[in-house]
């Protein structure tokens, strides 16, 4: 009988949202019988992928940007994941807000993920796209920008437009678990699938 196929999810946080997306992206995989493993990159480093048949990176976006240690695992297994399924994901805990604002959530996919896998010349086999944490403490003081912006656009009454939760009070969490769970379970079966 043939081993189980193996995933690897590699994945870059700032403020932990992407860890538990991360985390109920594995518990999808492991129930359809892979067996995963989940690493956070800015904590745990990665010498080789060989062993894995899928490659999952993650990657909170702030102020449009991977975190650094998402983009560097990128860069240093650039050939390896060439030659493997790849998926990426990324944890935008605004983009619903910008989709109210007037951006569509196609340019929003562009942004963060076609462009990083054209940008490695990697053909990913999935790309996701889900909320995050939205805690205005976060934003840093010195970015004024940020507290006119919200005023501005009224940014709380459009986080709750968008039917964010308020897990507790003045942070709102936009991730759309089924969603993710959804999206897992499609990797699972392209995956399992696959000749
Ligand atoms: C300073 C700051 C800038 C942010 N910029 C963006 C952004 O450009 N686009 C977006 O979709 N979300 C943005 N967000 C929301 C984050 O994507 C959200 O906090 C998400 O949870 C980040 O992932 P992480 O929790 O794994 O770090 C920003 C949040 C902060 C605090």
């Amino acid at each position: 009988m043939a081993g189980k196929d193996k995933a690897l999810i590699a994945y870059g946080t700032r403020y932990g949202a992407t860890k538990g997306t991360a985390e109920e992206i594995a518990t999808v995989l492991r129930k359809e019988g892979i067996d995963v493993r989940v690493i956070n990159v800015g904590k745990e480093q990665v010498e080789d992928v060989s062993p894995y048949d899928l490659i999952v990176v993650g990657s909170g976006i702030k102020m449009g940007m991977w975190t650094s240690e998402a983009e560097s695992f990128i860069s240093k297994f650039q050939k390896e994941l060439a030659n493997k399924k790849v998926a990426f994901f990324v944890s935008a805990g605004s983009y619903k807000i910008d989709e109210l604002l007037g951006k569509p959530v196609t340019k929003i996919k562009e942004q963060y993920l076609d462009e990083k896998a054209a940008k490695y010349q990697l053909q990913p086999i999935a790309l996701g796209i889900f909320g995050g944490i939205w805690d205005r403490k976060n934003f840093p003081r010195w970015w004024k920008p940020a507290s006119s912006v919200f005023k501005i656009f009224d940014i709380d009454a459009r986080i709750k437009a968008a039917g964010y939760k308020e897990i507790k009070t003045g942070i709102w969490d936009s991730r759309d678990w089924n969603a993710i769970r959804a999206w897992a379970e499609q990797l699972a079966l392209q995956l399992l699938n696959a000749p």
